[in-house]
């Protein structure tokens, strides 16, 4: 699947697709060049890394590295390592959470997932590579002496965000909530999105920050941001589980309602759900304002990905 623009999207600037879609190219760029090719020895693990991550996605965690970079007084080129390295962790952790023993899914990015095209074991060894290759790629990157953060503050960053106490502690949470004698409350399901999207989406604004030197008040503005925009997000994407095809999302719809996922339309209704996501994005806005004009862009992405429809 190719980099998709927004369609549905009213709200934005007329120029935010094609920056988005050049935005995209840029970070595509990148992980061509840090990725080995695909027919590196052994052949199997490079071919079956490069198609998750080249089967498209909307590159959402590269542009917000790069975007805050930008919003921080910073170039983004400083900010492409950490943007690549975001992205591979995102696709491990897509590989697995489609595996048969997670949330068993056919379809990724409009293609086959991972273990269907190349067998489980080879997708779980797929996914391991990207986590690992991941900080390989940032361990790279160049910062100054002379500003406020070193390479191991970026690496610490990243490893406690895809750890056992966000990304992967999100997951195990969000497999338990599973099932229809479970029924979580409002705050444990708060708790898993925050956890499983909404700490990664933080973390890749706070490196694209990091690397444009950015101050501790406009790291804490742009976490405060990550955190009410990553919420906002993983609530869109439950919504889009209920109510978009399979063949729009590029993903297997109506699965989340199929396995009694505890989801935001499952626990408060669609209304709800949708009213919740708007008030996060409002506060999202809010958080950036320390920031000024140089936000816009990512006041643009936030209301794009409100209005998104895939
Ligand atoms: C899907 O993320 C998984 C979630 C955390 C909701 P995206 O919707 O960003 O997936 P891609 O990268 O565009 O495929
Ligand atoms: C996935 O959440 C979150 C992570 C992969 C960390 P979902 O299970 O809702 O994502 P989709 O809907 O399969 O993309
Ligand atoms: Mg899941
Ligand atoms: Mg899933
Ligand atoms: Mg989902």
């Amino acid at each position: 699947m190719p980099c998709k623009l927004p369609s549905s999207c009213n709200t934005v600037k007329p120029d935010l697709p094609t920056y988005l879609k050049s935005r995209c190219n840029i970070v595509d760029a990148a992980l061509r060049e840090f990725l080995p090719t695909a027919k590196t020895r052994p052949a199997t693990i490079h071919d079956a890394m490069r198609y998750s991550v080249f089967a498209g996605g909307k590159r959402l965690r590269p542009i917000l590295c790069m975007e805050a970079a930008e919003a921080c007084g910073g170039k983004y080129e400083a900010a492409l390592r950490p943007s690549a390295a975001v992205e591979c962790i995102h696709t491990y952790s897509l590989i697995h959470d489609d595996l048969p023993c997670m949330d068993d899914d056919d379809l990724r990015r409009g293609q086959p997932t991972s273990h269907v095209k190349y067998g489980e074991g080879i997708a779980v060894l797929a996914g391991d590579a990207l986590l690992t290759i991941a900080f390989e790629i940032l361990a790279d990157v160049k910062m100054s002496s002379r500003g406020r953060y070193n390479v191991a503050d970026l690496v610490k960053e990243l490893a406690v965000t895809a750890g056992s106490r966000h990304l992967v502690g999100g997951q195990v949470l969000d497999l338990e909530g599973e099932g229809e004698d479970v029924t979580l409350t409002p705050t444990e399901l708060k708790y898993i999105h925050l956890s499983k999207t909404a700490a990664l989406l933080t973390t890749s604004l706070r490196l694209g920050a990091m690397c444009a030197n950015a101050t501790p008040r406009k790291l804490e503005a742009l976490t405060d941001f990550g955190t009410n925009l990553g919420l906002a997000f993983q609530i869109i994407d439950d919504i889009l589980d209920v109510t978009q095809s399979s063949e729009n999302l590029g993903k297997s719809a109506g699965k989340d309602a199929a396995t009694d996922k505890s989801t935001y339309p499952a626990l408060f209704g669609l209304e709800k759900s949708r009213a919740e996501a708007a008030k996060l994005t409002e506060k999202a806005h809010l958080a950036l304002n320390p920031l000024g004009r140089k936000a816009k862009r990512l006041r643009e992405i936030a209301d794009y990905l409100l209005d998104r429809d895939y």
